[in-house]
């Protein structure tokens, strides 16, 4: 497998092309940004943290049935993964109250949500990552309505898979965002799944272990992510 030339940079990884059209390259890169690329830091160390702890959890969930992209560790911050037609759509599970849902509804931090709720959101940084439901997605041709109902299927089982996994190493899944894409007819997951797409506290201080460590200033970002991963059983170089 040879790298080519880049397709595409996005905020924090970029994507490859290989000598292979049906496989690509996902660089991880230092760059951490927030706020929609407002907040922008390289912090040292983060691509290979995340890029090794992605790899865990994809074949974690790959284990558990869930279709992924994840193929194989190239590099210590380099991934081979499927080509993936991405759908713009961002699906979000939470198991406790944080974020944008207290920012909207007004409930306090920190409430255990039962059930876990289910939010779509269209990824665009320009419009903020609007909060977007089923019909627009259907009507826009975001994505169509099966797409829809099996993404919500794969988030909600990436959950039971993963909450228990967290829990066993004293960790609370606060939140996550997945993303999606098609290829051969099927709906896979894509993008990454590190502490920058999710929240994650200690279970017994509610310690933040999280990208909330970067956008709220907190310090030890990545320090912190690998304490996470070292927890879970994740070997950082
Ligand atoms: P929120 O509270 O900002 O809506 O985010 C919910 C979870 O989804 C949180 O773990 C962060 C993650 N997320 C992203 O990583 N990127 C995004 O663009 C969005 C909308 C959420
Ligand atoms: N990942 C998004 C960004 O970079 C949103 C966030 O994490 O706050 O800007």
């Amino acid at each position: 497998m040879e790298k080519r030339d880049e397709l595409y940079a996005g905020k924090a990884k970029s994507v490859y092309y290989t000598d292979d059209p049906e496989r690509f390259v996902l660089v991880f890169r230092d760059d951490t940004s927030a706020f929609d690329g407002e907040k922008k830091e390289q912090l040292t160390r983060k691509g290979m943290v995340n890029n090794r702890f992605n790899a865990f959890i994809m074949e974690k969930l790959e284990a558990a049935g869930i279709p992924t992209h994840f193929e194989k560790l190239l590099s210590p911050v380099e991934s081979l993964v499927k080509k993936l037609d991405m759908l713009p759509v961002e699906c979000v599970v939470r198991n406790v109250s944080a974020g944008s849902l207290c920012r909207r509804l007004g409930v306090e931090e920190g409430q255990s949500l039962t059930p876990p709720t289910y939010e779509l959101f269209l990824k665009n940084d320009a419009l903020h990552d609007p909060m977007i439901n089923e019909s627009l997605a259907v009507t826009f041709g975001w994505a169509a309505a099966d797409e829809l109902a099996q993404m919500k299927i794969l988030t909600y089982k990436v959950n039971e898979v993963l909450k228990a996994l967290f829990e066993e190493a004293g960790l609370l899944l606060v939140d996550y965002k997945l993303e999606f894409g098609r290829v051969s007819g099927e709906i896979v997951l894509g993008d990454e799944f590190s502490p920058d797409g999710c929240r994650i506290w200690d279970m017994a201080t509610r310690k933040k272990m999280d990208k909330d460590r970067f956008r709220q200033g907190l310090g030890d970002v990545i320090e912190t992510y690998e304490e996470v991963g070292k927890r879970l059983g994740i070997q950082f170089d």
